[in-house]
């Protein structure tokens, strides 16, 4: 009852336009998925510029040259949407098991059709649940990883939390999102790109809501050093943070402390 009542933003054009400040939120964000689940990758390639085909991979050879070794037997992906990464992760750790996780049904149903005539399909299992409660115990995972999540979570300490609990102690977390970039000359290029010629390309070729929200979700995400401390906060002891593409996006990586107990907020001043 109270979904029906709640206020909803959305585009003129009728498409979800998820507002953080609405108590439906997170309700919102998975509507906004559902409806553009069948153009999503596609559209991503485009938007892109085809970069994204280059920082998934990327991600994992700073995650190769971050990790102390040891072996992988269990992954989760969070937030894994069509399994773009699930399924590249899968192929890169050729004997683990690979769990692809993300709230909305309709990317689920995308991510298991594009699934089923990939290499290693037999170990990729996908699951429906929020980042903020994962149905699994402490520590059921060697890695954990997630692209292009981070910005669209309500909380997002309580979800490092849940990630930090579901990996071992030494075990690691690999995040790869957009951000700010480094020179404030790409800055300029970038948000003039990103804040108007997405939204406008979006709405041509799509619908406007979804992509009016991309940019602004960017502005909600932690600057580099606050996603640091962040890190710090939910557990994780070593961490690096390695920008990619002058730094519109940057691959983060954190290694879960040894005996999986949060420490004390840390010192500022
Ligand atoms: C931008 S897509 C990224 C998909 C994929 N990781 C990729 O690399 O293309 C973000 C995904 O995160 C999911 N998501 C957002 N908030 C979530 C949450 N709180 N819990 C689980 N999944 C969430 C969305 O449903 C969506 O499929």
């Amino acid at each position: 009852m109270a979904d029906v009542l709640l206020p909803r933003r959305a585009a003129p054009d009728g498409s979800p336009f998820p507002d953080r400040r609405d108590p439906g939120f997170e309700r919102d964000v998975r509507r906004m998925f559902s409806h553009i689940a069948r153009r999503y990758e596609w559209f991503d390639h485009v938007a892109s510029l085809g970069s994204d085909l280059v920082w998934r991979p990327r991600a994992l050879w700073d995650l190769d040259r971050f990790r102390a070794g040891g072996p992988v037997r269990r992954i989760l992906d969070l937030g894994c949407g069509t399994g773009e990464l699930t399924r590249r992760v899968a192929r890169h750790f050729p004997t683990a098991t690979v769990v692809g996780v993300d709230f909305t049904t309709a990317m689920l149903a995308a991510a298991r059709r594009r699934t089923a005539g990939a290499a290693g399909r037999e170990r990729i299992a996908y699951g429906r649940a929020t980042a903020m409660r994962l149905p699994f115990p402490d520590g059921s995972f060697d890695l954990a990883t997630n692209a292009f999540l981070a910005r669209n979570l309500l909380d997002l300490d309580a979800a490092l939390a849940e990630m930090r609990r579901v990996l071992r102690p030494g075990g690691v977390l690999l995040t790869l999102e957009i951000t700010e970039p480094v020179a404030p000359a790409v800055g300029a290029l970038f948000h003039a790109y990103f804040d108007h010629v997405v939204p406008w390309l979006g709405a041509a070729v799509d619908s406007a809501g979804p992509y009016r929200y991309l940019p602004e979700s960017l502005h909600r995400l932690p600057p580099r050093p606050a996603f640091r401390q962040a890190l710090r906060r939910a557990g994780f002891g070593r961490i690096a943070l390695v920008p990619q593409s002058l730094g519109i996006v940057t691959t983060f990586l954190a290694e879960a402390d040894g005996d999986g107990r949060v420490p004390a907020p840390e010192r500022r001043g």
